[in-house]
C-alpha cells in the first residue's frame, strides 16, 4: 500500500466542456478526497463517502484551504524565449527581427540551452503547468536539452525544433538539414517516457514552400507526432502571407495545401481568421492555442472565442512565452476572460479553468490520459492556495462561490498561488 496516497482538500475538475455539457460538467467537492496509486488517479469524490472505503493503512494528507485541480496545460510556449519576456518592441514582425531572433541565436550554445531548459521546466512546474506543447529554436541539440530536462522529471511534454529554411542569418537551415534533425529527434525522443514530438514549421513566412511540403511529408510518415505552428496572428503578417501565396484562399489554406492541417495540428493565435478557415479547421479536427497575454503584448488583436466555439473548433490556452507576459496559465485564463469581454462575448472563470485543464488536454488529444481526475488518469495535479498573498487572503476569505473564487485566483494569482505540483503522483514542486 506504500504507493497509495490520499489527499483531503477541495477538488475541482471537469468531465466535459461546460459550454456544451452544462454546469454538471464541472465536478466540485468542497471537502473532497483524491486517491492516487502508482502515478494514476485511483478515485476522486466527497471525503465523507470516499473516506469510508479507504483501507486503514493508506496515509491521508489533509490540505485545508487548498484547492486541488488537474495540472495546467500550456498549449503554446517557446522555451528559448524564457529570458526575453517583456522585451520592448513594435508588433510581431519587428519583435521577431529585433528581439526574438537575436535571443534564439544563443541556443547554438548547448550549455546555454541546457541551463535555459532546466529553468524553463522548473518555471512550468512553479506555475502548475504539468504538460506543454513547446517550440524549440532551430537547433536540434537545444531541443534535445529540453527533452532531457522534461524526461528527468517524467513530465508529459511535447516539443519540436523550429523548421526555418527562410530564417535570418545564424538561424537558417536547408530543407535537408531540417528534415534530418526532425527525423533524428522523432527517432530518439518521440514516445520516450511521457514525451512526444511535434513537427514545427515556425510559420508560413519562415519556410519555403519546399520546406512546408517536406514538413507535411514528415508528418504523414509518423502517425504519433503532432504539428504546431503559428496562424493568423498579426494583420501585417497575414498580408505578407497573402502576397507570398496569392492563390491561397486564406492563411490556413497555405498550411492545408502542404498536408499540415489535421487532428493532431495545433495552431497558435488564429486571431484574424476567415469563416472558411474556421470551418475547415472544424472539419479537419485541428485545434487552436489561444494566447491572450501575447496578443495584448504585441498588439496582435483579440481572439474571438465565441466565434471559434460556434464553429466547433477546440481551444486550449497558451502562454506564448516570450511574447506572452506570464508563465502562469491561471493568469492566462484570467486574461482570456477579459479578452472575451472585449470581443463582446463572455468566458466565465469556471469554463476558463476547463480550458486550462481538460480543454488543453483535448487540444492536444491527450484527454484520455491527462486533464481530469477521472480514475485511471495520470496523476498530474496542483494544489492552489487562494490565500497566497495578503490581498488574496482578504479577497477570498469566506468566498464559497466557485466562480468567484476561481476568478479571484485568475486575476490576482500566478505562481504564488501554486502551493504544490505533482507529476505522475510525485511532488515535483513545493512552494514551501
Ligand atoms: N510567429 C513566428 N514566430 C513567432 C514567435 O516566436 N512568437 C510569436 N508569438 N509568433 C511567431
Ligand atoms: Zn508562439
Amino acid at each position: 500500500m506504500s504507493n497509495v496516497r490520499a489527499y483531503r482538500a477541495a477538488l475541482v475538475h471537469f468531465s466535459d466542456d461546460p459550454r456544451a455539457a452544462g454546469p454538471e460538467a464541472c465536478i466540485h467537492h468542497p471537502d473532497g478526497l483524491l486517491l492516487v496509486e502508482d502515478g494514476h488517479v485511483a478515485a476522486c469524490g466527497d471525503w465523507r463517502t470516499l473516506s469510508a472505503t479507504l483501507p486503514a493503512d493508506v496515509p491521508v494528507e489533509h490540505l485545508p484551504g487548498r484547492l486541488l485541480t488537474p495540472g495546467f496545460v500550456d498549449a503554446h510556449v517557446h522555451f528559448p524565449q524564457t529570458d526575453m519576456i517583456g522585451a520592448p518592441s513594435g508588433q510581431l514582425l519587428d519583435w521577431l527581427e529585433t528581439r526574438t531572433f537575436p535571443t534564439e541565436r544563443a541556443f547554438a550554445d548547448l550549455a546555454h540551452a541546457r541551463d535555459t531548459a532546466k529553468a524553463f521546466v522548473a518555471e512550468l512546474l512553479r506555475n502548475g503547468t504539468t504538460t506543454a506543447l513547446v517550440f524549440g529554436s532551430v537547433h536540434r541539440a537545444a531541443t534535445e536539452a529540453l527533452f532531457e530536462a522534461a524526461d528527468g522529471l517524467d513530465m508529459r511534454l511535447i516539443a519540436g525544433k523550429s523548421l526555418m529554411d527562410l530564417g535570418p542569418e545564424g538561424l537558417n537551415e536547408t530543407v535537408e538539414a531540417g528534415r534530418a534533425d526532425t527525423e533524428a529527434l522523432i527517432r530518439d525522443w518521440s514516445r520516450r517516457g511521457r514525451l512526444g514530438y511535434a513537427v514545427t514549421p515556425r510559420y508560413a513566412l519562415s519556410s519555403t514552400p519546399a520546406q512546408l511540403e517536406d514538413a507535411g511529408r514528415i508528418l504523414a510518415r509518423h502517425d504519433h507526432v503532432w504539428m504546431q505552428t503559428h496562424l493568423a496572428e498579426n494583420p501585417g503578417e497575414v498580408r505578407l502571407v497573402g502576397q507570398a501565396y496569392p492563390d491561397a484562399c486564406d492563411y490556413l489554406d497555405v498550411y492545408d495545401r502542404f498536408g499540415l492541417v489535421g487532428p493532431r495540428s495545433v495552431f497558435a493565435h488564429a486571431v484574424h481568421m476567415t469563416d472558411r478557415s474556421l470551418h475547415r479547421m472544424a472539419k479537419a479536427g485541428a485545434a487552436i492555442a489561444h494566447c491572450p497575454t501575447s496578443n495584448l503584448f504585441l498588439g496582435s488583436g483579440l481572439y474571438d472565442l465565441a466565434r471559434v466555439d460556434a464553429h466547433g473548433v477546440r481551444t486550449g490556452l497558451g502562454t506564448d512565452i516570450g511574447a506572452g507576459t506570464s508563465f502562469s496559465i491561471l493568469s492566462t485564463a484570467g486574461c482570456a476572460c477579459q479578452v472575451a469581454k472585449l470581443r463582446g462575448g463572455a468566458l466565465d472563470p469556471v469554463r476558463a479553468l476547463y480550458l486550462a485543464t481538460l480543454g488543453g488536454a483535448r487540444t492536444l488529444g491527450l484527454n484520455d490520459r491527462i486533464g481530469s481526475f477521472r480514475p485511471g488518469a495520470e496523476a498530474d495535479f496542483v494544489a492552489l492556495d487562494p490565500g497566497a498573498t495578503p490581498l488574496m487572503a482578504r479577497r477570498t476569505a469566506g468566498v464559497s462561490d466557485l466562480a468567484d473564487l476561481l476568478s479571484a485566483l485568475m486575476i490576482l494569482g500566478d505562481d504564488r498561488a501554486v502551493a504544490r505540483t505533482w507529476i505522475a503522483g510525485r511532488v515535483a514542486h513545493d512552494r514551501g
